[in-house]
C-alpha cells in the first residue's frame, strides 16, 4: 500500500498541468500538492491489481483520477464558500473566484489528455463511463446546492443526491482499474457497486466528520454543512425527529438570514445531541460498508481482494 502511495505520488509530482500564463497553472500545483487521501486512484491501482502486476502502466490513469476529484472541489469550494481545504487556503481565497474557474476547467481538460493516450480500443469505453460519472457528479452537486434553499428534503432525495456527487466517483475509479486489466464484465459491475455503496458511507461519514470531526485534523471548516443549511442525513434526520422547543428553535436557525456562525453551527450542533443524530447516522453508514462488502463476495477473485478490503476498511475508520 505505502509502495502504491509514493508511486503515485511521483506520478502527480511529475505533471506540471501547464506554464503560462503561470496564475492559471500555479493553483492547480498548489491544490493537487496540499495532499489528500488519495483513496479515488489508490481505488483504481487496488482494483487493477487483482488482475495484473504491471502497475507503472496504468499510474497516469490513476492520477487523472486524482485531478479529475481536485478539479471538483475547487469548484465545490467555490459553490459551498469553503475557506478552507485539507488544512489549506481554499484557491478561490487565496487567488480569486475567476481563477478556481479557469484552474478548474484547465484540470479537465488534462483528464482528457491523459486518457487521450490509451489505445484506442479502451479509449471509447473509458471515456463513455467517465463521461457518464462526469455529468452525474455535476447533476448531483446541482442537487447538493439547489437543497439548501429547499426547505424539505427527503432521506431518499439526500441519497440519490449523494450517490451522484459523490458515489459514482468512487465507483468509476474501481471499474476504471478493472477496465485498464480486461477484467471480465460481471467483476467490473462488482466493484462499481461496491464503490457506489462504499462512496454513500463516505458521503455520510463526510457529512458527520463536518459537525463531529476534530477540529485540527478535519482540514476544513467545522460546521460548514450547518453554516449553508446543507440538507445533510443529519439536518434531514433532526427536521424529522425534533419536536416542541428543539424544532421551533431548529427552523428558526434554518430561516435566520443574519447570525453568528459559531453560535449557529454550537446550537444546532446541540439539538443533534440532543437527538442521538450522530448514533445514527453511526449505523447507517456502516449499514453501506457492510453492504458493499457483501457485494464484494461475488467477485471472481474474491481471494486477491484483501488489500482492497483493507484499505476500504482503513477509509471507513478514518477522522479525515
Ligand atoms: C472530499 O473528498 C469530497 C467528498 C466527496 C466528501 P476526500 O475526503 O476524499 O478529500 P481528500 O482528497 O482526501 O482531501
Ligand atoms: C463534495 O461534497 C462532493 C464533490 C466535491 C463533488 P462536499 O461539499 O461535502 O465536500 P467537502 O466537504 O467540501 O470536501
Ligand atoms: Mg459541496
Ligand atoms: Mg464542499
Ligand atoms: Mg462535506
Amino acid at each position: 500500500m505505502e509502495e502504491y502511495f509514493s508511486l503515485l505520488e511521483e506520478e502527480i509530482q511529475r505533471n506540471g498541468y501547464g506554464s503560462e500564463p503561470a496564475s492559471l497553472y500555479e493553483p492547480i500545483r498548489y491544490i493537487m500538492r496540499l495532499g489528500g487521501k488519495r483513496m479515488r486512484p489508490l481505488l483504481t491501482m487496488l482494483s487493477y491489481s487483482l488482475y495484473r502486476d504491471d502497475i507503472q502502466r496504468i499510474l497516469p490513469y490513476a492520477a487523472a483520477v486524482e485531478t479529475f476529484h481536485n478539479f471538483t472541489l475547487m469548484h465545490d469550494d467555490i459553490m459551498d464558500q469553503a475557506p478552507l481545504r485539507r488544512g489549506k487556503t481554499t484557491v478561490h481565497k487565496k487567488w480569486n473566484v475567476n481563477t478556481a474557474i479557469l484552474s478548474g476547467d484547465v484540470m479537465l481538460v488534462r483528464v482528457y489528455d491523459i486518457f487521450l493516450r490509451l489505445d484506442v480500443d479502451k479509449l471509447k469505453e473509458v471515456l463513455l463511463r467517465f463521461n457518464t460519472c462526469a455529468a452525474e457528479v455535476c447533476e448531483g452537486q446541482q442537487e447538493d446546492m439547489e437543497f439548501e434553499r429547499q426547505r424539505k428534503v427527503t432521506v431518499e432525495q439526500y441519497l440519490s443526491m449523494i450517490r451522484l456527487k459523490t458515489a459514482v466517483l468512487l465507483g468509476f475509479s474501481l471499474e476504471l482499474g478493472a477496465m485498464l486489466a480486461n477484467a471480465p464484465g460481471h467483476d467490473r459491475e462488482v466493484l462499481r457497486d461496491f464503490g457506489i455503496n462504499m462512496g454513500i458511507a463516505f458521503q455520510l461519514k463526510d457529512d458527520l466528520l463536518d459537525v463531529y470531526g476534530d477540529k485540527k485534523n478535519f482540514g476544513k471548516q467545522q460546521g460548514g454543512d450547518i453554516i449553508a443549511n446543507k440538507k445533510t442525513f443529519l439536518l434531514i434526520n433532526a427536521m424529522l425527529h425534533a419536536r416542541g422547543k428543539g424544532k421551533k428553535e431548529l427552523q428558526q436557525w434554518l430561516s435566520a438570514t443574519r447570525f453568528d456562525k459559531q453560535k449557529k453551527v454550537a446550537a444546532v450542533t446541540k439539538i443533534y445531541d440532543s437527538l442521538g443524530i450522530r448514533q445514527l447516522t453511526e449505523k447507517r453508514i456502516q449499514e453501506y460498508f457492510t453492504k458493499g462488502f457483501q457485494g464484494l463476495e461475488q467477485l471472481s477473485v474474491k481471494g486477491k481482494s484483501i488489500t482492497l478490503i483493507n484499505f476500504v476498511e482503513s477509509i471507513a475508520k478514518r477522522q479525515k
